[in-house]
């Protein structure tokens, strides 16, 4: 193996690692892989023959192929597995090499690696990549953040391997430290909350309307030609035309109906309780994840608690209100997770260009969708928007859709469908518009038992009242 001679190392040959090392080869540059997996090495070895690649099992190997100054990223599961890789290289690395974290780590981990690896001159990249199996191949959403010329060094790889809209690639430099792992944490956020809404919409539509797997299929395929159109949509429908290998049977009613997770709409919820942020779309989809997973608890509830039984006989004429419902909880959605990256961005030092954010989710990523050109736009007449939800012309849209999002919030509690994404969204479009809430209660109650004090509408100033005799 020639040494010295490839753009960039990969650590890792899963799934990922090595779909984007193909990318990289379709895209002329040259590459080496890193596994402790010979089976790995090998089936990426057999899958670039005759192309500028190499790999191996061996890290010295490894880095002795690569160019100086080094640019190796790393496709590990996130945690232990990335400190180990950063343990094994560092001795082999020289100052001004670049390490370019690509998995899912949670940011403050990313923030920890940063600033080890600066005092020993290595440059640190936490780099979101959204897309899955096959935007790693063909295309991929990149969200990268860090030290911004080390970027600019691997900027042409990035930008020559991303997902492209109109000629733009789905990458940019996000801002400093963890700024790319935090915003690709948000985007995960999203996407449950995306994925809760839809599951809702599945639950109305065929327990309450009665639609087969077949017509599921052509509404949201209808949705998918229009400004509902996008990634989740698109699979959704797919996903319901697919029959099962074994048994012929539609695949969807096989499959167990409890969701996994492997964190990140968690640590969304958590890092927004942290920032003050109110995420209640992202917070009730991994609720609803964690009910699913109690099954003990529902089997007994399923026998015990009564209520209205969804009948599947809602007329079907309100597939369009579903849409519509959708629609503006889509909004919604979006607009908390933009919040939660305004917030961020202010608190972390991130300085993040949300125009630049939604442009790079307009492509590659698992919620790539229509709507994200328009929220790209509101985010660019008002960089500092407070709220995606006040932007006049998306504010115009969600008015013209609030009434049907209501309607369906309202068939879910008489039919006794839960709905909670859709109603989370509903409530931060109230909550927000009501222009009074009843919180002037909450701090009377408060002053009344722990004498927290409170402030007044018609006063200036700190107050506190003997509520009681005793
Ligand atoms: C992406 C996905 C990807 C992964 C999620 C799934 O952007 O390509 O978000 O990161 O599929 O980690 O998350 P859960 O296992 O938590 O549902």
């Amino acid at each position: 193996m020639a040494t010295q001679e490839h753009n960039i190392g990969m650590v890792g040959l899963g799934v990922m690692g090595r779909n984007v090392l193909l990318n990289m080869l379709d895209h002329g540059y040259s590459t080496a892989g890193l596994d402790t997996d010979a089976a790995k090495v090998k089936a990426f070895v057999d899958e670039s023959k005759g192309q500028k690649a190499g790999a191996t099992t061996d890290p010295k190997a490894f880095v002795a192929m690569l160019r100086k100054p080094r640019a190796i990223m790393l496709l590990v599961p996130a945690g232990a597995p990335v400190d180990a890789v950063i343990r094994e290289l560092l001795p082999l690395l020289v100052p001004g090499d670049l390490l370019i974290d690509a998995g899912n780590s949670h940011f403050t981990d990313t923030d920890l690696r940063y600033k080890a690896l600066a005092g020993k001159g290595i440059h640190f990249f936490g780099m979101g990549v959204s897309g899955g199996e096959s935007g790693a191949r063909y295309g991929p959403s990149l969200m990268p953040g860090g030290p911004k010329d080390a970027y600019e060094r691997v900027q042409p790889i990035l930008e020559a391997i991303a997902a492209k809209v109109d000629g733009e690639p789905c990458v940019t430099y996000l801002g400093p430290g963890s700024a790319g792992h935090y915003v690709k944490m948000v985007h995960n956020g999203i996407e449950y909350g995306l994925m809760q809404l839809i599951s809702e919409t599945y639950d109305v539509m065929k327990r309450g309307m009665g639609l087969s797997n077949e017509e599921l299929a052509d509404v949201y395929d209808g949705w998918n030609q229009g400004a509902l159109s996008g990634f989740l949509i698109e699979i959704t429908s797919q996903i319901f035309r697919r029959k099962d290998d074994q048994t012929g049977k539609p695949l969807v009613d096989l499959i167990l109906d409890v969701a996994r997770q492997k964190g990140t709409g968690q640590w969304t919820s958590q890092d927004a309780l942290e920032l003050k942020v109110p995420t209640p779309t992202i917070d009730i989809a991994v609720a609803m994840r964690d009910l699913s997973g109690r099954e003990t608890v529902r089997q007994e509830a399923y026998k015990l608690l009564e209520g209205p039984e969804p009948m599947g006989d809602l007329s079907r004429d309100a597939v369009k209100q579903v849409q519509n419902a959708f629609h503006a909880a889509t909004i919604i959605s979006y607009a908390q997770g933009m919040a939660q990256l305004q917030a961020a961005s202010t608190a972390y030092s991130y300085n993040l260009n949300m125009e630049a954010i939604a442009r790079i989710w307009r492509g590659g990523c698992i919620i790539r969708a229509a709507l994200l050109e328009d929220i790209r736009s509101a985010y660019e007449s008002n960089p500092e928007l407070p709220d995606l939800t006040v932007d006049p012309q998306v504010a115009r849209r969600l008015n013209t859709l609030q009434a049907d999002l209501r309607a369906i919030v309202r068939t879910g509690v008489e039919s006794g469908i839960p709905v909670a994404g859709h109603m989370a969204c509903l409530t931060y479009f109230d909550a927000y518009r009501s222009g009074w809430m009843p919180f002037n209660l909450i701090q009377a109650q408060r002053d009344f038992f722990g004498a927290h004090t409170y402030e007044r509408r018609d006063q200036e100033g700190i107050f506190h009242t003997q509520w009681s005799e005793k």
